[in-house]
């Protein structure tokens, strides 16, 4: 090893009280493989487990969201630029604005798929930051009579919770990078030559009644401060707080997923 590689190694050392390996994982919260009523702010969540070593990967998700005939999709981007990483576990969360049946009353059914960014320091540190895209997908329904989103509810139960989507890492450290170079992150992590990708644990994640009040509280005061005439009733317009990371979906694309699945490796 050359004496500079030590020196980078012997800095990341001293980075953060983190034991390694450790996991970190995003979770697909809601929606899960169910049926919903329709609702005029259907909730998108994500959960990162470990959270505090989330930013050394540089997350970043993409949505699209497909309709039944896999002809139209929407996109939507979380941006987790700003999301603070400190409470275990973090959620980050959007929805999609009036997701109903067909016109005539009909169940209809729609898959969400998300791609998950991810960067790492695997290789010795700078330069060698690499990284890619991975994506997965889950198909649900919307039915009039159907229970309404419920996050808690999609969280206590384990049958809803065992094939929920989600891509958990195997980290064996971070390094010390410049946030210049790593959209404003401070350290890089570092993935275990052996397996960088392990099981995860998708049901160890519940959403409580009080977190998933505020969650409810933050898509309708995104909902308020987005929308011109917004769809639903809004606390006055100095109250609604809305961070940048939660937006709706907007516009209409078709064939979109193509050039987001053809991203390549950074
Ligand atoms: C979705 O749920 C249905 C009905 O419960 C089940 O048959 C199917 O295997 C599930 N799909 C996945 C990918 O979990
Ligand atoms: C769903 O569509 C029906 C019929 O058009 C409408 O009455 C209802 O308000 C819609 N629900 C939502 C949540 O948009
Ligand atoms: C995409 O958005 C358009 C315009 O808001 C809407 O009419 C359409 O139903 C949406 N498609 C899906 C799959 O949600
Ligand atoms: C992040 O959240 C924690 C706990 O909620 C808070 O103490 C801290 O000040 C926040 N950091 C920033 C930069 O907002
Ligand atoms: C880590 O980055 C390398 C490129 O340096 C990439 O090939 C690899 O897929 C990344 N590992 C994971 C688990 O994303
Ligand atoms: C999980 O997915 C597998 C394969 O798609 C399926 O056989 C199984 O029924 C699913 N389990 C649940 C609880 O949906
Ligand atoms: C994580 O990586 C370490 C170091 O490479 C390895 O020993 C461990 O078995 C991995 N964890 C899992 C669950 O595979």
């Amino acid at each position: 090893m050359s004496a500079f590689l030590s020196a980078v190694l012997l800095w990341a050392m001293q980075v953060g009280a983190a034991t390694f390996p450790a996991t970190v994982e995003v979770d697909l919260i809601f929606p899960r493989n169910d049926t919903y009523a329709p609702s005029i702010l259907f909730p998108i969540v994500f959960a990162f487990q470990n959270a505090a070593l989330a930013s050394s990967l540089d997350p970043s998700l993409d949505l699209l969201l497909w309709d039944s005939t896999f002809s139209h999709a929407n996109d939507s981007t979380l941006n987790l630029k700003s999301t603070n990483f400190s409470n275990e576990p973090t959620f980050v969360y959007t929805y999609i604005s009036t997701l109903n049946t067909t016109a005539d009353g009909a169940p209809t059914s729609y898959m969400l798929s998300w791609e998950l960014g991810a960067r790492n320091c695997s290789h010795g540190g700078l330069p060698f930051i690499g990284g890619g895209f991975r994506s997965l997908g889950v198909t649900f329904t919307i039915a009039n009579g159907a229970p309404k989103p419920d996050l808690v509810g999609a969280t206590t139960n384990s049958a809803l919770c065992t094939n929920a989507s989600h891509f958990a890492f195997n980290l064996t450290g971070t390094l010390d990078v410049y946030p210049a170079q790593y959209d404003g992150r401070n350290s890089c992590a570092v993935l275990s030559d052996v397996q960088p990708l392990v099981d995860g644990d998708p049901c160890a994640v519940h959403v409580d009644s009080a977190t998933a009040s505020s969650i409810s509280a933050a898509l309708t005061a995104t909902a308020c401060a987005d929308a011109v005439s917004p769809l639903v009733s809004c606390p006055s317009k100095q109250n609604a707080a809305a961070a940048d990371t939660k937006t709706g979906f907007p516009a209409m694309l078709s064939g979109f997923v193509a050039a987001l699945v053809a991203m390549q490796l950074l």
